[in-house]
């Protein structure tokens, strides 16, 4: 690779995404002190992880504690892959146990901040006692190995501590998201088969009180297969506790024991299952094991954030999400590190919250969205100002592509033109991260994710599955399996190989496209299938519209996506209603209002639009394409021969007022 080491980033004016040219190199302290120094030594490691992959993953594994030493590195019978096989473990003790032999038995684990103000510090020692202790819970309430476990929970050290004690006694857990609505919480106890679920009275957001376990009753209401509900007090609301099926959480601890020794589980054991939005249907049950994810996700946070011992990390995605998950609970605790969690909502009660949090706690790491980051820049600069940021020394995003600008002020405003910007791409489906720059070797371009992580063999191909060349958009694949990769669809495997493997056989289809350019840099460009991506948060346009026509006024409904300054993406929904069904600015309402009931208040349409009929080809497909351009207000182009009823587009234009 040739990289142009006079650019300058000082220039100011903006450039298109295709013609971007500024470079920034990696500072050279940071560089000096990173594990990965420079580009060489990138690409030396990077050529092996793909030449030698059972050895490479075998030395970041041997960094941890296994019960059992697996045999077998990996085995690939496209499309299952099985990693360390014959190995056996603990996520927790790794997480855990593993620390309290060492001088990081005293160390802040987990900071916390409500979203009211109140902290807590738990460390090591301090954390691993909680989870003990609430293993014991489980075990107490007949949660066992392998019985799967809905947590519904805020961004409160309880919901780590369920997390981390289901994996300490092998359950496997399914968080959802507290901004899901009751049927999305019916939905994956229904999917997954959960016999327990942890929650808590309420969670605070922008001052009011999200009410969790009103949520919960209602989503148990009618009968489904949890018996057990433990509940912790948070907001300390009034609520409904069903005799014989809700216990609270304080209440369980008086009974039990500290002590619980970690049950090891195969390297292929399940751990998780997370739901999210695909093109079709309903939310697909992503499930990860544990020996690949552990090593997956240990090794990402430890390379990508290039953590140090002495580093306050902050990662400020929900636990509902992935990102939650392996970068605010497994990979930093698997690392040793301080992780800090923050409850609430980052303009609470006013815009600088985050920058207040990380004045006050001297945070280095900063792990954040590009959603956020375009809200920050519009609440204006003064907010940061007010804040002395100078401890941070790296900054992080994920979740959606990154525009230049929202890039270069990230750099600048936020990180004082000295911290590497790290731009990390992945998916709930890969685990891990996996095309991102490494801070001390990788130069960065604004808005590019850069190259591949050790191990991840990526590719962008034409329809043919043909490779293409520099600047030439295409299809993002994965090429080979990787540690951390999703085994399954939880229950369907008809599924999970029709929708990944079966466009390039053998090869792992991501749903995203992109480019890359003369110096092979990744430049993500978004979701190509039906899948939206509305402020980092993944929707599936066919969920929003099974949701409208659950309305009893609702005959039709096709939703897309138009580009949205600050969320990314927003939801147009447009909506053909029953004969004699009168169309009113006061539906419109309702219809938000239904879908905020089904799926949760992110999925609510950003504009609904009523229309006559929907614009279909012959054989009865809506051509979403014309309905994207009249979404985004452009002139409807290209091919309309397909269309089977021209006069449609024009009355569908005509409504958009
Ligand atoms: C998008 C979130 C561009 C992408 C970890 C992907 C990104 C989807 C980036 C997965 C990035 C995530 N640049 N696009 N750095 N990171 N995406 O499953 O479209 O919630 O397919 O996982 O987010 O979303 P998910």
């Amino acid at each position: 690779m040739k990289i142009d080491h006079s650019a300058s980033p000082a220039r100011t004016n903006i450039e298109s995404h295709l013609k971007e040219k500024r470079l920034f190199q990696p500072p050279r302290e940071f560089a000096q002190e990173a594990r990965i120094k420079n580009f060489a030594q990138y690409q030396r490691m990077y050529r092996e992880s793909i030449k030698s992959p059972g050895k490479f993953w075998a030395r970041e594994a041997n960094e941890l504690v296994w019960r059992k030493r697996w045999r077998k590195v990996v085995e690939w019978k496209p499309p299952f892959a099985k990693w360390f096989i014959g190995g056996q473990l603990n996520l927790s003790e790794n997480c855990l146990d593993r620390h309290l032999t060492t001088h990081r038995r005293n160390k802040a684990a987990i900071l916390w901040e409500g979203e009211p103000g109140e902290r807590r510090t738990l460390t090591y020692q301090q954390l691993h006692r909680e989870v003990c202790r609430f293993a014991n819970v489980l075990k107490r309430n007949k949660i066992g190995k392998g019985d799967r476990v809905i947590i519904y929970m805020p961004t409160i050290p309880e919901v780590a501590i369920a997390m981390l004690a289901c994996a300490r006694i092998g359950a496997v857990h399914s968080v959802v998201f507290g901004g899901f609505s009751a049927d999305s919480i019916r939905d994956r106890i229904a999917d997954s088969g959960a016999i327990a679920l942890i929650t808590a009275d309420g969670s605070y957001r922008r001052g009011g009180i999200v009410p969790l376990k009103k949520n919960v009753d209602d989503a148990l209401s009618g009968g489904t297969s949890v018996k057990r509900v433990i509940v912790f007090q948070r907001a300390h609301t009034e609520i409904h506790m069903e005799e014989g099926r809700d216990v609270w959480w304080h209440r369980e601890l008086e009974y039990v024991g500290g002590d619980c020794p970690p049950t090891p589980v195969d390297s292929e054991h399940p751990l998780y299952i997370l739901y999210t939005s695909g093109s079709t249907g309903k939310p697909k049950g992503i499930l990860h094991t544990t020996g690949g994810y552990l090593v997956g996700i240990y090794s990402t946070t430890k390379y990508v954030f290039d953590l140090r011992d002495e580093d306050i990390y902050w990662c400020t995605a929900d636990v509902g999400w992935v990102t939650g998950h392996s970068y605010v609970v497994y990979g930093p605790l698997a690392n040793g590190a301080t992780t800090l969690m923050y409850e609430g909502a980052p303009n609470w009660p006013e815009p600088d919250r985050f920058w207040r949090i990380i004045e006050e706690n001297r945070v280095n790491i900063l792990y954040t969205a590009p959603t956020a980051i375009r809200a920050f820049i519009r609440w204006g600069d003064q907010w940061v100002k007010k804040h002395d940021l100078s401890s941070l020394r790296l900054l992080g995003t994920v979740g959606e592509p990154i525009n230049p600008e929202a890039w270069m002020w990230y750099h600048k405003t936020i990180g004082g033109g000295r911290c590497p910007v790290v731009d990390t791409w992945w998916q709930t489906e890969t685990g891990a991260i996996m095309i991102t720059p490494l801070p001390g070797a990788i130069p960065t371009k604004p808005g590019s994710a850069t190259l591949p992580f050790f191990g991840v063999d990526a590719a962008i191909v034409d329809a043919r599955g043909k490779e293409v060349g520099p600047n030439v958009g295409g299809k993002l694949i994965i090429r080979r399996p990787w540690p951390s990769m999703l085994r399954n669809i939880y229950g369907d495997k008809e599924r999970y190989k029709k929708q990944y493997w079966s466009e390039y056989p053998g090869n792992y289809l991501t749903g995203d496209g992109a480019r890359r350019d003369q110096d092979g840099y990744f430049w993500i460009v978004g979701r190509i299938d039906d899948v939206l991506n509305v402020a980092g948060h993944r929707l599936g346009t066919s969920e929003i519209e099974s949701a409208l026509v659950s309305h009893a006024r609702v005959a039709e409904a096709a939703v897309v996506g138009r580009p949205d300054e600050l969320k990314g993406q927003g939801v147009v929904a447009f909506v053909t209603l029953k004969a004699g069904v009168e169309a009113s600015n006061d539906l419109k309402g309702e219809l938000r209002e239904h879908v905020g009931r089904h799926i949760g208040a992110i999925a609510k349409p950003d504009e609904v639009r009523f229309a006559e009929a929907l614009p279909k080809t012959r054989s009865g497909k809506i051509m979403r394409r014309l309905l994207k351009e009249i979404a985004s207000g452009a002139k409807v182009t290209g091919d309309t021969t397909t269309l089977e009823d021209f006069s449609v587009l024009a009355k569908l234009a005509q409504s958009d007022e």
